[in-house]
């Protein structure tokens, strides 16, 4: 069986590292803080969450804003995620017991997976809130220990309920006994909220970034184990070069090494990993269109190339000249956006680089260079 993955469903023998963030993250509850991880797009917050949650021992809400389309949705998987950590056999007992004030408004029924609760529409958005952010505290109160609530994607709360962040802040303000922690990837839409004097979450939560890729030595150790112990066997030329082309961007090395593995027979040379790549760039390549396209910047595909291309000092008026950019403003403007969506980050200071390799690989084929 192939024995990469990639996906929403964490799998601790696929982790590497990321041992700071998540010592910071535990310390951080352990001392009754608020958190937030800020990472962009496939670095692996939603894993490193998953593995808290199942691996630190503390009681864990986990909720994916993404996949939420209500407050009224939110609501209900707060309560069946508080369901599920009560390992509460009745949900009759469970509704009188914690959803007292809204009882007549619950309803559940019984599904092959188990309990589902369900909010009646007339209850009023608000209510359903206030509700939701209840329970952790009487969670906190029944179980006698630290409680800690996930909201990954956070910046889909403006989607949902703009009254969100502030209703979760007087709700940690009036009690104790958890911790949130908020993820996502709109870098300057979270900072904004958590780190400006007029964000409604100012001062509340301490900050964990993670936007370093996997260290190199401990991405090769990984790879060279999960290929033999799986009955391949990969040159070390080849591993090397596997590595290098994701850069240990930990999305590309799960997802290039799948398919390298896919694709190789018991011996797996640099030929396989080049015909794995090009293959993941063609599939990528029409995603990555639509990705340009819904952007729809002016000058971003000029700015695109230019930071895919070797150009050191992307500043400078002649290089800006040969890309055809009219000004270093615009430049900057550009590469504000696309840091914010993830796709850029300043990784040295004055480089700023695109995370994704593969879009680095498929912009340098697109657009060329100059
Ligand atoms: N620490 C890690 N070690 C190895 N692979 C990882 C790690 N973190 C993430 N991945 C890989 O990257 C993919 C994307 O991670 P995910 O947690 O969904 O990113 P994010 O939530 O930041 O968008 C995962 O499906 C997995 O294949
Ligand atoms: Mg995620």
């Amino acid at each position: 069986m192939n024995p990469f993955r990639f996906g929403k469903e964490y799998v601790p023998e696929c982790f590497i590292d990321r041992e700071r963030e998540y010592s910071e993250i535990l310390a951080g509850v352990q001392n009754g803080v608020n958190l937030v991880l800020i990472a962009p797009r496939r670095f692996g917050k939603t894993w490193l969450l998953q593995k808290f949650a199942r691996e630190s021992g503390f009681p864990t809400l986990y909720i994916d804003l993404f996949g939420i389309l209500s407050v009224r949705d939110f609501a209900t998987q707060m309560a069946q995620e508080a369901y599920r950590l009560l390992r509460e056999e009745n949900p009759v007992a469970f509704v009188t017991r914690f959803l007292k004030d809204i009882a007549q408004y619950v309803s559940f029924s019984i599904t092959a997976w188990g309990v589902s609760f369900s909010l009646h529409p007339t209850l009023p958005e608000e209510e359903c809130l206030q509700e939701a952010l209840r329970l952790p505290h009487v969670l906190h109160e029944t179980l006698k220990t630290q409680v800690v609530v996930i909201l990954d994607e956070f910046q889909e709360y403006e989607r949902l309920s703009p009254k969100l962040p502030g209703l979760i802040r007087s709700a940690f303000q009036r009690k104790g006994g958890t911790s949130y922690i908020f993820s996502g990837s709109r870098r300057h839409l979270l900072e904004r909220l958590f780190f400006t004097t007029s964000g409604p979450l100012y001062f509340s939560a301490k900050r964990v970034d993670m936007s370093n890729f996997l260290p190199r030595e401990a991405t090769l150790s990984y790879l060279e184990e999960r290929f033999r112990k799986s009955g391949k066997n990969i040159q070390e030329e080849a591993l090397l070069y596997l590595f290098d082309l994701t850069r240990g961007h930990p999305y590309y090395v799960q997802f290039l090494s799948y398919e390298v593995w896919n694709l190789g027979g018991q011996w797996i040379t640099k030929d396989t990993v080049d015909a794995a790549c090009e293959m993941l760039l063609c599939h990528e390549s029409y995603n990555y269109d639509v990705l340009i396209e819904a952007l729809g910047y002016k000058h971003l595909k000029k700015v695109l190339s230019l930071l895919a291309s070797k150009e050191k000092e992307i500043f400078n008026p002649q290089v800006l000249t040969r890309w055809g950019i009219s000004s270093p403003a615009l430049l900057q403007k550009t590469l504000a956006k696309l840091i914010d969506y993830g796709i850029v980050e300043k990784l040295h200071p004055g480089k700023y680089e695109l995370l994704d390799p593969l879009f680095a690989m498929y912009v340098e084929r697109r657009f060329g260079s100059r």
